[in-house]
């Protein structure tokens, strides 16, 4: 007998009715007779949707954990409905040495309540190759920390792996262009501004969009794929689209931060709204209209202390914890009808497994990991930042009212997430 029948699920889009039957992990029957299971559990017509796959999360964990962890961080995931993460490589240590790396995917095995992979750091050329050989997700460059020459030395070296492109490890970009970002930060602090809103100021779209194009020369130069992390402004999209019809391999990632709030949340929150890229001014953002030129959600979940950012706008930390509110905000559009089910598939479960290469991951078919996340489209809630797993207490989408919300997790065929309660500890690596 099977291990699992999960009966009474709503496939979408059709809003056909089935009984999805699992075992070993593995989605292994789907049907609309009822399936005999050592469990079964009836979720009573609501929607199930592939797992959700995060593929841009700093978790904190080793060297942060007072921010967050892989504990508290995937607990948060499950929550959300996420039943994988992909983790950035800003941690103390950086993850940019196999040790490093050794060392987190240790840590990761023993806390994690979902599945799990690695960006790491190419700042470490020596390293390039042996991280290449531990299966990251992909090379994490983050422009806006480093001088053009280094940028071009990280990419010729990932280039070297492989003479086939294919067989090259990807390249995700922070694109934020280094000399821009310094000097216009420098000229507004110096006008003694304390005002949050500055802070769009100091770090102006054209920094992304100069860096945007020089990712795409370097990618075409270097005959590399490359990921543009947390795209803010709606150029940025028109510039990777069209460097796509050109020929060059390149996706695009957007947070929900970016695509639903503007530039007035940071007056309204003052640093608890600083993130960076920041959010931009209504005249250049990017919309729920633009969702098509857009292959990736990724929540870019960077939690820190309420104590932390509570200093002004340019000394506190820059991020936003996004695992518990991304799904719950998106449901929420999909009830109103300015997005669609198949757009949320295809943005956080499809095209993060086909991108960064998880093929057992991202879509509900007899063969494939058993990651689920039912959703209840009735029930509703506020946003209370208080209630979150995530060890980061605060958010710019606090009392947002929202409606649709997960109910239930299942990672590989046992449950995470049951009414929002966590259960379990199942998480396990994933090579990408
Ligand atoms: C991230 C962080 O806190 O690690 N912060 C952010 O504002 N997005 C770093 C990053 O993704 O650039
Ligand atoms: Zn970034
Ligand atoms: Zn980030
Ligand atoms: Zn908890």
């Amino acid at each position: 007998m099977l291990d699992l029948c999960i009966s009474n699920c709503k496939i979408v889009p059709g809003n056909i009715t089935r009984n999805i039957g699992v075992d070993d992990g593995k989605i292994v029957s789907i049907k609309s007779i009822p399936i005999p299971a050592e469990k079964i559990i009836d979720v009573s017509g609501n929607i199930i949707l592939p797992g959700l796959i995060d593929a841009h999360v700093h978790l904190r964990d080793p060297g942060l954990t007072y921010k967050e962890d892989f504990k508290s961080g995937t607990e948060a995931a499950a929550a959300g409905g996420f039943t994988t993460v992909l983790d950035m490589p800003n941690t103390k240590p950086v993850t940019n040495t196999a040790k490093a790396y050794m060392e987190k995917l240790k840590i990761a095995e023993r806390k994690s309540i979902v599945d799990f992979g690695f960006h790491v750091g190419a700042d470490n050329l020596d390293q390039i190759q042996k991280l290449a050989s531990l299966r990251p997700a992909s090379f994490k460059i983050f422009m806006d920390l480093y001088e053009d020459d280094f940028l071009i030395k990280m990419f010729s070296k990932i280039s070297d792996l492989s003479k086939n492109k294919d067989n090259k490890p990807i390249i995700s970009l922070h694109a934020e262009d280094n000399k821009i970002v310094n000097n216009y930060t420098q000229l507004k602090k110096s006008g003694d501004n304390l005002n949050p809103f500055v802070y769009t100021e100091a770090r102006p779209s054209h920094a992304e969009v100069i860096a945007v194009s020089k990712a795409i020369s370097l990618a075409n130069k270097f005959n590399l794929n490359i990921h543009i992390c947390h795209a803010s402004v709606k150029k940025s999209l028109d510039l990777i689209n069209n460097a796509r019809n050109d020929g060059c391999n390149i996706t695009s990632e957007i947070t929900p931060h970016h695509l639903l709030l503007d530039s007035k949340y940071l007056t309204k929150f003052g640093s608890f709204a600083k993130t960076n890229p920041p959010l931009r001014d209504i005249a250049d953002k990017i919309r729920l209209k633009d969702l098509h030129l857009i292959d990736v959600i990724g929540t870019d979940h960077a939690p820190h202390t309420i104590g932390d950012k509570k200093h002004n706008i340019w000394d506190a930390p820059p991020g936003i914890p996004g695992l518990e509110t991304t799904l719950p905000l998106l449901l929420t559009k999909i009830n109103q009808k300015k997005m669609s089910f198949v757009n949320v598939k295809r943005l956080l479960c499809e095209n993060p497994a086909r991108i960064f290469k998880m093929p057992n991951k991202g879509f509900i078919k007899e063969g494939m990991d058993a990651d689920f996340v039912v959703v209840d489209m009735k029930k509703e809630d506020i946003i209370k930042p208080e209630n979150f797993h995530s060890k980061a207490h605060y958010s710019p989408f606090e009392s947002f009212k929202v409606k649709g919300l997960p109910i239930i997790t299942i990672v590989r065929g046992k449950v995470v997430m049951f009414d929002n309660e966590i259960i379990g500890n199942n998480g396990k690596f994933v090579y990408c």
